[in-house]
């Protein structure tokens, strides 16, 4: 059973939580942009046997809210928040994927001693280049234009492997998408335009690592996934066969086997 919760952060703000799974450790599921909970729901569930699963979601996503910009480091600074309210200040699993990846990367910088293990998934450590960051600025304002479907139906063929296209997995994506608000889309663009680079801090991150992708990823490609996972001292990586970004819902069975067997072998 998944129970709805929300937390009041300091500056006033309403952070949604999902949560299952009364015993054993936390895992922290980050869902990517522009998605909610709902991308996690091959996943809640079935980790939710062995472990206590709770899921934040990002200002302005699902049910959470947005007033003005912030930095993924505020992110970060919300999972913080969660973790001593709801997870007895327990140290957690993190689980990100994509932009959840890139708020992972954060959530260990400045809270890495509160982590058990990282699974970072369909994501990367480097920071935009500057055309990439620009089309993002873009997004952000075509999206308080027009509305947030135009702003970012695009991305679609992106995030999904050609033979997920017309399923029900595209079906799910496509609502959530619309659903996130055109502030949201336009808020986490812009923060994910000034993202750290974490290129450089690679190998300090000692804290044991699982790195996935899909195999037709085309925003986090296997190659190059595998190249700056290595440079983890206790990564470990995997590549998803026929998957594309979005690994919770195309290939979800492979995901929590191998994400439980990584759990598992942490402790
Ligand atoms: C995501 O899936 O979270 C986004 O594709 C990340 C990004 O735009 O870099």
């Amino acid at each position: 059973m998944i129970h709805h919760l929300s937390i009041i952060t300091a500056r006033g703000q309403t952070l949604s939580i999902k949560a299952s799974g009364s015993a054993g450790p936390p895992v922290f599921l980050i869902h990517g942009f522009p998605l909610d909970y709902r991308m996690w729901s091959e996943q809640i569930e079935a980790l939710a046997q062995r472990f206590r699963v709770i899921v934040p979601e990002l200002r302005g996503f699902g049910g959470s809210t947005v007033d003005a910009d912030y930095a993924l480091s505020d992110l970060a600074d919300d999972i913080e928040q969660v973790r001593i309210h709801l997870a007895s200040k327990d140290k957690i699993h993190l689980i990100g994927l994509s932009m959840g990846g890139y708020v992972a990367f954060e959530y260990w910088h400045r809270h890495g001693t509160n982590l058990r293990s990282l699974v970072l998934a369909n994501t990367k450590p480097d920071r935009d280049s500057p055309a990439a960051a620009q089309n993002r600025l873009d997004m952000a304002d075509h999206a308080i234009r027009q509305g947030t479907w135009p702003a970012v139906s695009p991305m679609m063929d992106r995030l999904i492997a050609s033979s997920s296209k017309g399923t029900a997995v595209e079906e799910k994506m496509r609502e959530m998408m619309m659903s996130a608000s055109p502030l949201a889309i336009a808020a986490a663009q812009r923060a994910m335009a000034n993202r750290r680079d974490f290129c450089s801090l690679l190998s300090g991150i000692t804290t044991p690592t699982l790195v996935l992708t899909g195999q037709l990823d085309s925003i986090a490609p296997p190659e190059a996934t595998q190249q700056w996972a290595s440079k983890l001292p206790l990564g470990k990586f995997a590549e998803i066969p026929a998957a594309g970004h979005m690994t919770t819902l195309e290939t979800p069975e492979l995901f929590n086997a191998i994400v439980t067997q990584f759990l598992n072998e942490v402790g």
